[in-house]
């Protein structure tokens, strides 16, 4: 019998031998947790079924990072949607990135990185053709983080939140189609 712990390591593997986290799949009993980060991190907070929801529909690609001793500094979570396909004839499935982030203290050392390379690859047997997401004008850091993945701009929504500040819409081809 494998505890919990051995299919945590084995699901996804310590970066490199210094980093000082390790990523596993968020379960139900993370989501307060999750909730500590977002609200502490992201002006956008969400009513705990919803985070719940994507968890019951996505649990491959919400992901946590936990510090050495056990605590969530991060996550990461996805919605798999579907989308007409450019000739429209069909539909082809999209990853829409929900949310992610980092406690401050742990950020710069690759944790963002790690989770959006192992949720993309954890949706990807979906059949994603396309990755895309939306992020503030004003959020350089992400911005930049999306870009070392290769994501581009796509186009501006306006006025996409709340407060009124406008968003980037950002996507990352996969498919050929
Ligand atoms: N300045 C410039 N580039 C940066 C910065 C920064 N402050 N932070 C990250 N990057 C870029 C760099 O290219 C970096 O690579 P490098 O460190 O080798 O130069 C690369 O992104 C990867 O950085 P990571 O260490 O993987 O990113 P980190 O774990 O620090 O998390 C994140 C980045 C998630 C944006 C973090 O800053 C955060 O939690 N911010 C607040 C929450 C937030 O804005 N979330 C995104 C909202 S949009 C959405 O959720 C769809
Ligand atoms: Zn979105």
């Amino acid at each position: 019998m494998t505890t919990n712990k051995e299919r945590e390591i084995n699901l996804f593997k310590y970066k490199n031998n210094d980093s000082d986290f390790f990523i596993k799949r968020c379960s139900l009993k993370d989501i307060n947790a999750v909730i500590e980060v977002n609200e502490r991190e992201l002006p956008e907070d969400y009513p705990f079924f919803f985070y719940k929801s994507i968890l019951d529909n996505f649990p491959e690609s919400f992901l946590v990072a936990q510090n050495k001793n056990g605590k969530i500094i991060a996550y990461i979570m996805w919605r798999v949607e579907k989308a007409p396909s450019i000739d429209s004839l069909r539909y082809v499935n999209k990853g829409h990135l929900v949310s992610i982030a980092v406690f401050k203290k742990y950020r710069r050392k690759g944790i963002a990185t790690t989770l959006l390379n192992n949720s993309m690859s954890a949706i990807k047997k979906s059949e994603i053709l396309k990755y895309v997401l939306e992020v503030r004008v004003s959020n350089y850091t992400a911005i930049k983080l999306y870009e070392t993945l290769n994501f581009k701009i796509e186009c501006i929504k306006k006025k996409y939140y709340r407060d009124g500040e406008n968003a980037y819409f950002m996507i990352l081809n996969v498919g050929n189609s």
